[in-house]
């Protein structure tokens, strides 16, 4: 009786190691499955999604992801003015120069980060050249 135990108590390590092994397991497949449907969905998918504003420019996009926070989805203003016909004030190298280094505008918090927040020059001209045909 006493040796019967210790077998079992011996044995419950590799019970629960095989237990173990087989919900990894049964949890792994589902989400292996999961996975390459869903990069399938994507793949296909990526093309597709639209923003708030026209995005089938670059600027447009950058936009709405580092500006649009404080200027409004469609250009309305929010936090920041609107930029509604800012291409009628602006042109594309005075908006570069601008975001690169906003000045204030009356009414509004001078909160604006150098550059809008974005990271790279590049991206500065895209929004710019984007927002200077905005008229
Ligand atoms: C944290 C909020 C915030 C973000 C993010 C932001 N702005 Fe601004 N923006 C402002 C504020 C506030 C002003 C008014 C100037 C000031 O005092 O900072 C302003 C002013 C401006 C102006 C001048 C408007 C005018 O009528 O003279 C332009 C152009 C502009 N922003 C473009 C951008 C672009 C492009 C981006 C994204 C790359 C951006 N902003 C990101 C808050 C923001």
């Amino acid at each position: 009786m006493k040796r019967w135990q210790g077998m079992t108590l011996a044995a419950l390590p590799v019970v629960l190691g095989l237990v173990f092994i087989i919900g990894v397991f049964a949890n792994w497949f589902p989400i292996q499955t999961g996975r390459s449907t869903e990069a399938t969905a994507s793949g296909s998918g990526s093309g597709g999604s639209s923003g708030p504003v026209d995005t089938s420019d670059p600027g447009a996009q950058i936009f709405s992801q580092s500006c649009a926070s404080c200027h409004g989805a469609n250009l309305e203003g929010q936090t920041g003015p609107k930029l509604l016909g800012i291409g009628s004030k602006m042109n594309e190298a005075q908006l570069v120069e601008y975001i690169n280094d906003p000045k204030p505008v009356a009414g509004y918090p001078p909160i604006m980060p150098p550059k809008g927040g974005l990271q790279s020059d590049d991206q500065v001209k895209q929004v710019a050249a984007w927002l200077a045909k905005q008229k």
